[in-house]
């Protein structure tokens, strides 16, 4: 019998806190909220969390053991593909039925992952526990998006906030650091990496200057009371086109209180400090803050390149846009199915590097490659300067 070491204990107790971090949203929640869509890009919080737990069976179960019993009606409900957003609330269980199903469900294959029977030991997503890395992380990115619907519920519930102090602009660019041109390796070959990472291959960094820091609420404020919302110089056509549609004059969960702004977070309303990273922009704002700052965004690789010579402080505050889009690495496999990576390579995606609040530790690394398309603002995102 192959011995199962101390690191795949590591991952099952790992994975049972993702478990209890899902149970524990959706179980905090007034069942009359477990099913409602708050937003047009978000789903259900009960929906998420079926979604886990969902995921977590097909893979252990129907992919790897060979049985659909469990997931075989399911389909329908919890593949993205197969159940439109619009949908969803629709198919959500009441929360009681869905915390002892996903219970049920979690204390199964904790047991089955802990103690597998031999005819799977060889499996080829067994192998160095790559289903349990992949379960883990997935697990870990729905309990982000979570939070983003968590902060999407306060908004509604719109409890009142009187900020400690007023918010004022600082327009100061901040620290930078001069990254060489020089040869980098880009990537991730651990056997935790997702397909998108892969292969880890060698670039030629052109040098470059990064931020030391993500741009700051205060800086943010200086952009739009320099009438950064009203100057189409500062804008892409694209951007332009998008402010034009969208009215947008702020980031997504900025509120105005008197004279003064506040936020709304996950956790309710907050004030908003003058040096922490400003959120909720989209990939468009990002690009005008940029023209207005005299500065650009840093491509992916730049970013990656920085983070691994510890350049850039306070990673993990806000997910950061890039310059580039999403594509693949050269010699690109998909895996574990093309549904993951591959439909996103498609020029409408960019990419968000570093990691947020919600972000947690089993996503947060210097390769991790995030992605949306440049439109989206219900996520926790900002941006980083660099200078050519
Ligand atoms: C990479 C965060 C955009 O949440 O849609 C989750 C990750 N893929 N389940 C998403 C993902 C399949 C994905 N993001
Ligand atoms: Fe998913």
């Amino acid at each position: 019998m192959a011995e199962r070491g101390p690191e795949t204990a590591r991952r099952i107790a790992e994975l049972a806190r993702m478990h209890q971090r899902g149970q524990d949203i959706v179980g905090r929640l007034p069942a009359e909220d477990v099913g409602t869509q708050y937003h047009n890009d978000l789903s259900p919080l009960g929906w998420h969390l079926g979604h886990c737990a969902f995921i977590e069976t097909y893979w252990l179960r129907e992919v790897v053991l060979g049985t659909n019993a469990i997931t075989a009606t399911l389909h329908g409900v919890y593949f993205p593909d197969l159940c439109e957003k619009a949908a969803r609330p629709e198919l959500v269980r009441g929360r009681d039925r869905l915390l002892e199903w996903t219970s049920a469900v979690h204390t199964e294959n904790l047991a089955l992952l802990a103690n597998p029977p031999d005819r799977i030991r060889e499996h080829r997503l067994m192998i160095a526990d790559y289903l349990l890395e992949f379960l883990i992380q997935h697990y870990a990115q729905h309990l982000e998006t979570m939070h983003y619907v968590l902060a999407q519920r306060q908004l509604r519930l719109a409890d009142p906030w009187t900020p400690t102090g007023k918010l004022t602009s600082a327009s100061r660019s901040g620290e930078t650091a001069p990254l060489p041109a020089r040869s980098v390796m880009i990537g991730c070959d651990k056997p935790y990496a997702y397909d998108n990472e892969q292969p880890r291959h060698e670039i030629l960094g052109a040098g470059v200057r990064i931020a030391a820091r993500p741009v700051t609420n205060a800086q943010y404020l200086a952009f739009m009371e320099d009438g950064g919302y009203r100057r189409s110089e500062l804008w892409s056509a694209a951007g332009w086109e998008w402010l034009a549609n969208s009215r947008v004059d702020c980031p997504a969960l900025w509120r105005r209180s008197g004279r003064s702004w506040h936020e709304v977070s996950a956790f309710g309303p907050r004030d908003l400090e003058p040096s922490a990273a400003a959120s909720g922009v989209c990939f468009y704002e990002a690009e005008a803050f940029c023209r207005w700052a005299g500065a650009k965004l840093p491509h992916e690789f730049e970013w990656e390149a920085a983070a691994q010579t510890d350049l850039l402080q306070d990673i993990g505050q806000v997910w950061e846009w890039c310059a580039n889009r999403f594509h693949p690495y050269p010699g690109f496999r998909p895996f574990p199915y093309a549904g993951y990576s591959t439909p996103w390579f498609d020029d409408q995606h960019g990419v968000l590097r570093g990691g947020s609040e919600y972000t947690l530790p089993p996503i947060r690394r210097s390769s991790f490659r995030n992605f949306y398309t440049l439109e989206k603002r219900h996520i926790c995102a900002g941006l980083r300067l660099a200078w050519d």
